[in-house]
């Protein structure tokens, strides 16, 4: 099948895509490069021996969209959004007509070339502070943030959509947190600036390029007192959107999935597995809680298992491994 990939010369979105090539799928890859770069396109055709389509486009753009769906797709996988918090809270208006009327546009050309399966990236983000871990899919979806509500209210668009033609299919993939990169230490999470996240970020303390990680908080009610999450490796996260893909095939409807390991992992627990990883210390220095943090959130991801058969299979050593790998092999990222 023809896949259209948006936002695949992202993070998640080309380890995906190399998913894809070594499944046998063909790909064409639409993204505006606001957070990326099209060298990781010609490493994704390099690891994979496949070639992909790309179309250096805005998906808020009919024309640009169009062109995109010119070769013909079976099935859209639908990455590209903005995806900073902090930023998000700052410009609100930016989240909104690119997450949501990105999506809204999406549909439209998905609708007028009569593609019916869609695969969305959702966010663990839309359950906020969850009352009870680990988080099901039937748990309230409560937002704290603009870029979470962007999530929310493109869950219920995708669903509203889906609803009104029996041939429809969506599925909608709740990540918890992406960490790792490909094994090969070709592609991997290029963040611009300063990282908000906290892999990134303990990869940049280990090659120098930051003097310490600030913990943000240790007094959580937690055994260590630092926040705890469900990291999940990015390469069971491609492998998740390839049998999502088959599920959509097969199935009509909308469904929501939870991906994480199902384990939650403290701050200080993942710069140990970071330190042993890489052979680096990992200077820390405790500061104030982070605004928005909730203490601990981590997935059950039993549905994802009964559903679409898949559960993670790389663990936090893993994870830690292969980002040190990128990120010292590759320590300006593609540029
Ligand atoms: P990313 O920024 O690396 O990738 C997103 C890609 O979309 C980028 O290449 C960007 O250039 C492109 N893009 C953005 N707006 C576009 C537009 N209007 N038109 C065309 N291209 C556009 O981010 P990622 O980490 O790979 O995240 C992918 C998806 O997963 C996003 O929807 C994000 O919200 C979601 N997600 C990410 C995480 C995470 O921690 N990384 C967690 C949960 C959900
Ligand atoms: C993890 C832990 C921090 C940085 C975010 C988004 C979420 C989703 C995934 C997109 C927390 C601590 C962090 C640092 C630290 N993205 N930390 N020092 O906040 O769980 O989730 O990314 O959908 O929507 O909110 O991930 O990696 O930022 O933080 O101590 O410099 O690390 O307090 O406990 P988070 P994170």
């Amino acid at each position: 099948m023809n896949i259209l990939v948006t936002g695949g010369a992202g993070y998640i979105g080309s380890h995906t895509c190399v998913a894809l090539l070594e499944a046998g799928h063909q790909v064409t890859v639409i993204d505006n490069l606001c957070n990326s770069n099209a060298d990781v396109l010609t490493r994704v055709q390099a690891l994979t021996g496949r070639s992909l389509r790309f179309v250096h486009g805005d998906i808020r753009s009919r024309d640009d969209l169009a062109r995109a769906f010119a070769g013909g797709i079976g099935a859209v996988i639908h990455f590209a959004a903005l995806k900073a918090v902090g930023e998000s809270c700052a410009q609100p208006l930016a989240y909104f007509d690119n997450n949501i009327s990105g999506t809204i546009m999406l549909m439209q050309a998905m609708q007028a070339a009569g593609v019916e399966r869609l695969v969305f990236s959702s966010s663990a983000t839309v359950y906020g502070q969850p009352d009870h871990v680990p988080v099901k899919e039937d748990a309230p979806l409560r937002v704290t943030n603009p870029y979470g509500r962007t999530k929310l209210v493109m869950e219920d668009l995708i669903r509203d959509w889906c609803a009104s033609r029996p041939e429809l299919s969506a599925v909608l993939l709740r990540y918890f947190n992406p960490v790792g990169a490909h094994p090969s230490g070709q592609i991997g999470e290029d963040p611009r600036g300063i990282p908000n996240n906290l892999m990134p970020y303990i990869a940049q303390v280990a090659s120098g390029q930051r003097e310490r990680l600030h913990v943000f908080g240790n007094d959580y009610p937690t055994p260590d007192g630092t926040g705890i999450r469900d990291y999940l490796h990015v390469m069971d996260l491609a492998d998740a959107h390839v049998k999502a893909l088959d599920y959509a095939t097969t199935h009509t409807g909308c469904e929501a999935f939870n991906l994480g390991t199902g384990q939650g992992h403290s701050v200080l627990e993942l710069v140990r597995a970071f330190e042993h990883a890489s052979g680096r210390k990992i200077p820390c220095t405790i500061t104030q809680r982070r605004p928005g943090d909730v203490a601990e959130i981590w997935a059950n991801p039993a549905r994802a298992m009964q559903v679409l058969g898949w559960a993670a299979q790389y663990d936090l050593a893993a994870m830690c491994a292969d980002t040190w790998r990128w990120q010292r092999d590759n320590p300006t990222g593609y540029a």
